[in-house]
């Protein structure tokens, strides 16, 4: 796709990458994702904010076509998919110097072999004139990594916040105006990348809080011209408090599992607690960690393999683990043919996690009249525990689990 204004002065410059299905080798892109660059002309200076994934070099190279000079090129952040064509950027460009936050300049330098020389670090609050249009650059660590910034364009009231409001999706629409047609690829970027420093962005949301932002231009997806939803949907996402719902990643092997999941299921939701249930087996690992942004409790269904419990089940550990959700409460359910501490390594397998334990429900073999009725305490427990905090409903219940 060719670039395309957004407002006088300034164009967008990206790729989209429509065919993309797996970010950091990990999480699925059902809906692909763009590399958005963007190019801010002053009357006197250019600047270009921030480059593209190396894979996606040509279409920025067809897009600046025709721009003779740059004066800036302005890194938000050091990761390759946008600042793997810095190289190429400074060597067309041998009049640009290459504007960063201080904590970026080190990593720029290891990561892509950029000449020190080019580096210039924009201290927080900075500004630089390029004639009619004012770059204000904003320190906002963690929007994932501890370097990443924004730049506020005072003019045209823009925030260019990189990663951070991104949402991974190709389209043609630049524009979108409220949050709702993007809602669940924002989510899962946000789920995928940012939960994990989600008190600190807290942070960076109280440093914009002044700012008068007419557009949010992130650096994957479309631009906001209705910036409070996509505001809105971090407030809450960032926020301390879960929604009732409880997420169940499960795996069976011979039904037992299956069988304690699907009676829980029932349970839970006799008690007014919303369920998304995830089969391991099958499951989109990004849907999971959409349902890990609002989660109360995190019950983990797993059969025994040998001693310990089932790897899908563990992969679902481990990601939990690593995101740090806001949960409150964790549990197990499954089953063992002969003998194993499955509870007790799901258990010890989620250390980031601050929540308490309600009592696993273990049983051996196929699941009897008693294991049912110590799932039913079990439910029992999550719903009480969810009414002593008076949680909410989620919204994002109606999208379901997988
Ligand atoms: Fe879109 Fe952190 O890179």
């Amino acid at each position: 796709m060719t670039s395309r204004p957004i407002v006088p002065g300034v164009l967008w410059v990206g790729a989209e990458d429509f065919d993309r299905r797996l970010f950091d080798s990990l999480i699925p892109l059902p809906d692909g994702t763009s590399y958005n660059a963007y190019l801010v002309r002053g009357r006197d200076k250019t600047a270009l904010l921030d480059t593209v994934d190396p894979s996606a070099l040509d279409k920025l190279k067809a897009n600046l076509e025709g721009v003779e000079r740059v004066d800036y090129l302005v890194a938000h952040h050091a990761e390759q998919d946008h600042s793997g064509s810095i190289p190429w950027v400074l060597q067309r460009y041998p009049e640009a110097q290459l504007l960063c936050s201080a904590p970026a300049k080190a990593m720029l330098v290891d990561h892509l072999l950029v000449p020190e020389v080019r580096l210039r670090a924009v201290a927080d609050g900075e500004t630089l004139s390029l004639g009619g249009k004012t770059l204000r650059f904003i320190y906002t660590p963690w929007v994932h990594w501890p370097e990443t910034m924004s730049t506020y364009l005072e003019e045209d009231r823009i925030l260019f916040s990189c990663d951070w409001f991104g949402s991974h999706l190709a389209s043609t629409e630049l524009f979108i105006e409220g949050v709702d047609c993007v809602f669940a690829e924002a989510k899962r970027y946000y789920a995928e990348i940012m939960m994990p420093f989600r008190r600190i962005i807290r942070q960076d949301m109280e440093k914009i809080r002044s700012l008068d932002i007419a557009m949010i231009a992130p650096s994957h997806g479309p631009v906001y011209r209705d910036p409070d939803s996509v505001i809105r949907a971090y407030r809450d996402w960032t926020d301390d408090t879960p929604h009732n719902l409880v997420v169940l990643p499960w795996v069976s092997m011979h039904g037992s599992t299956a069988r304690m999941v699907e009676h829980l299921i029932s349970a839970l939701v006799d008690r007014g607690v919303t369920v998304q249930p995830f089969n391991m087996a099958t499951a989109d690992i990004g849907q999971l960690a959409i349902s890990l942004v609002d989660a109360a409790t995190i019950i983990v269904g797993a059969p025994t393999v040998h001693v310990g419990p089932h790897p899908a089940a563990v992969a679902a550990v481990t990601l939990a683990n690593a995101l740090r959700p806001k949960a409150r409460f964790a549990s197990v359910v499954g089953s063992y043919g002969w003998a194993g501490k499955m509870a007790e390594t799901v258990k010890a397998g989620l250390p980031n996690l601050k929540v308490e334990f309600l009592e696993p429900v273990v049983c051996k073999g196929y699941p009897k009249e008693a294991d049912f009725k110590a799932l039913e305490r079990l439910a029992e427990a999550v719903a009480l525990k969810h009414g002593e905090l008076g949680l909410a409903v989620p919204p994002a219940a109606r999208r379901g689990g997988r």
